[in-house]
């Protein structure tokens, strides 16, 4: 009997050895340890022997047994180890959750595109789109920036063909959408800009702008200022100090840029406003629309009178979210896009 039990255990540890996956490993098992194997006849069969021959036998039965259990333990652990799906399912607790898999979301300017969106929709602004790539009427003339011009220079931008270019604005849009609908109008544009520009910190020869515009008869410069002043708190705060100065944008009369109080100083002069600021950020270029815009669309300048505003997506963006560099946007490093 005791040498039947010493064949058993070599014959038994070589099957549990040989386990490639866990189905292999539980059949070994089955066969060599479940109910109905030698061994498990062998223990119930001690009751039939000696005394003697029952604590011999008994004790180095139950030996095997335990090193066999131990044994299967033990790469049972290894199989699981390796890999998924390996592990005997006795093992398994299926009512444990899955394994969340990482998703991506959506890029953070586009996120901000949408609020500022929603937030003009909110005022009764909607949607208008322009193509990216334009003419220079309606990029340049038709806004009252003829041939020659002086502010047309002030636009780096990149032409395609001579009258064919890549728009260095969204206040293209004012036009093409003047053009194609009667007054009242009342719509914001996002989009994406181009500018021939040197890449740094601050700088990007294609970024992000919102363009705004409201036609209607007796629209006042305060009209303007209350739209402005509600989309900025709503966008950076309920306490944002607010300021309007004067400006010049060939498309508007008068012109005005706004800008808001540094939040990052206070108003004291920082790294992010700068000393020379005196603490003011700017945001936004604004104005009432010109007469000629109005002729140039055959609107009649007598009757219709508008306000528009145009401001950089990233701009707004860096601002809030104290992001230090703007192309952190366009490099597609997880590490920083996660964080919004
Ligand atoms: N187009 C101007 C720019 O790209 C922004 C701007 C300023 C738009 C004043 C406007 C405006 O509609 O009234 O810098």
């Amino acid at each position: 009997m005791i040498e039947r039990l010493d064949a058993l255990e070599v014959e038994a540890a070589r099957t549990m050895d040989v386990a490639r996956d866990a189905l292999a490993l539980e059949e070994a098992r089955v066969r060599w340890l479940g109910r109905k194997s030698e061994l498990t006849q062998i223990l119930r069969g001690l009751k039939d022997l000696s005394p003697a021959e029952r604590s011999t036998v008994g004790a180095r039965a139950n030996q095997l047994r335990e090193s066999l259990e131990r044994r299967y333990d033990e790469i049972r652990a290894r199989l699981e180890s390796e890999g998924p799906g390996n592990g005997p399912s006795p093992g398994r607790d299926l009512t444990l959750p899955g394994r969340a898999l990482p998703r991506g979301h959506e890029h953070l300017i586009s996120q901000v595109l949408d609020e500022v969106q929603t937030i003009f929709h909110g005022l009764g602004f909607t949607l208008a789109e322009g193509p990216e790539v334009e003419d220079d009427r309606h990029n340049f003339d038709a806004l009252n920036m003829p041939p020659g011009h002086p502010a047309r220079a002030a636009t780096d931008t990149f032409y395609l063909r001579s009258n064919i270019l890549l728009r260095p604005h969204t206040s293209s849009v004012q036009i093409r959408t003047m053009e194609s609908r009667k007054p009242p109008v009342r719509i914001i544009c996002p989009g994406r800009v181009y500018r021939n520009e040197a890449v740094d910190a601050t700088h990007h020869f294609e970024f992000h702008q919102v363009e705004g515009l409201y036609v209607d008869e007796n629209v006042a410069m305060s009209d303007l200022k209350g739209t402005l002043d509600t989309f900025l708190k709503a966008f950076f705060g309920r306490s944002t100090e607010i300021r309007f100065s004067p400006s010049f944008f060939p498309f508007v009369e008068p012109g005005a840029q706004v800008e808001i109080r540094c939040f990052f100083c206070g108003g004291k002069g920082c790294g992010v406003c700068g000393p020379l600021s005196g603490g003011w950020l700017e945001v936004l270029g604004a104005g009432m629309v010109h007469p000629n815009v109005f002729r140039a669309v055959g609107y009649d300048p007598e009757r219709w009178t508008g306000f528009a505003f145009g401001a950089g997506i990233e701009r707004l963006t860096m601002l809030r979210h104290g992001v230090p560099d703007l192309r952190l946007f366009y490099e597609s490093d997880v590490r920083f896009l996660h964080q919004f």
